[in-house]
């Protein structure tokens, strides 16, 4: 009777000041890999049924700390540089029911390896797109009219204005090309990627990264596109082959590029893809709004917490469906 009056949380609130190591042991335990945004972090340590470890240093958590604190909980609350793979999950065991990404991309997990051992997986699609829209705006327009080199120039003191002087690219009547517009009533045209990457201005890569779009901007692909052409990418650094990249702007080829996400993150400040002016390269902060960040933490809290409750995921994404 006494356990049928308490609810749930109460009654691990009464374990907790009695019998400590009683309640760890009973209450499903849940790794989060980075503090939250700050509503969103006490939020989490509010949940009064859940036995909470989370990684408090700033930045990533390092691989052998993520393989430790793995080991044995429940549910993991991830961020989208936190690799979930088989080597993970041997270290998590058997007891992990949930993966809960505070991204909406999830190419950093192998889906699988969590289809195979019953793993849910939740996301956090729509919240972020229209930050995301916000940076994908400002890049083109960044890379259009040379921001990079015009802030270095205020900065250097090469501020020498003329007439004909740090001139850019006027978008009026321009094509603009996005590859993963899905669908849309924009009154967009929808088009072979080969007639997309020959005929625009402005190309944008807002596609998630798998099998079928990694690596597909590369060489081959940029000797098609106009010699003026913008390229800006707000997606995954992987689908655009660096390497190639540099070869082709070193050649003389696009007029100018806007990147938000490239490989790997960070980037190494010594890397050759900075050493072009006509490349602004900003790191990763597409959903970077507190608004964006806290509602994408709240929603990857409500996966985790409904995934170690034995509830379905409100936001889950389809493991089998996504396998190609
Ligand atoms: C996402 O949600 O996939 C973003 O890239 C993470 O910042």
């Amino acid at each position: 009777i006494l356990l049928r009056n308490f609810g749930r949380s109460k009654l691990f609130n009464i374990f907790r000041l009695s019998t400590g190591n009683l309640y760890s042991s009973m209450a499903p335990k849940v790794l989060l890999t980075m503090m939250l945004p700050p509503d969103s972090q006490k939020l989490i340590e509010s949940a009064k049924d859940i036995e909470l470890v989370y990684w408090d240093k700033p930045g990533a958590i390092p691989r052998e700390k993520f393989l430790e604190l793995a080991k044995g909980v429940d549910g993991i609350l991830c961020m989208s540089f936190d690799k979930i793979d088989s080597e993970l999950l041997d270290a998590a065991g058997p007891n992990l029911k949930v993966v809960s990404t505070m991204s909406v991309g999830y190419d950093h997990v192998d889906l699988s390896e969590l289809r195979k051992r019953l793993i849910s997986l939740g996301h956090t699609p729509g919240v972020l797109t229209d930050a995301v829209a916000d940076i994908t705006v400002l890049l083109v327009l960044a890379a259009a009219r040379r921001i990079r080199e015009g802030f270095r120039a205020v900065e250097k003191g090469e501020w020498i204005w003329s007439t004909t002087w740090m001139l850019g690219v006027q978008l009026t009547n321009k094509t603009i090309g996005i590859v993963g517009l899905g669908p849309s009533s924009l009154g967009a045209t929808k088009v072979e990627f080969d007639t997309l990457i020959r005929e625009s201005d402005v190309i944008c890569i807002c596609c998630a990264l798998n099998e079928e779009t990694k690596e597909m901007f590369n060489y081959e692909v940029f000797k098609k596109m106009k010699s003026n052409v913008i390229l800006v990418n707000t997606a995954r650094g992987g689908i655009i082959r660096q390497d190639e990249l540099c070869r082709a702007l070193s050649e003389g080829m696009l007029g100018s590029v806007g990147i938000d996400v490239v490989t790997p993150e960070p980037l190494n400040p010594n890397d050759p893809l900075l050493k072009f002016d006509k490349v602004t390269v900003v790191p990763h902060i597409g959903s970077g709004t507190l608004e964006t960040r806290t509602m994408m933490a709240d929603i990857a809290i409500e996966n985790v917490l409904s995934g170690v409750r034995g509830e379905t995921l409100p936001h889950a994404v389809n493991v089998n469906f996504d396998i190609k």
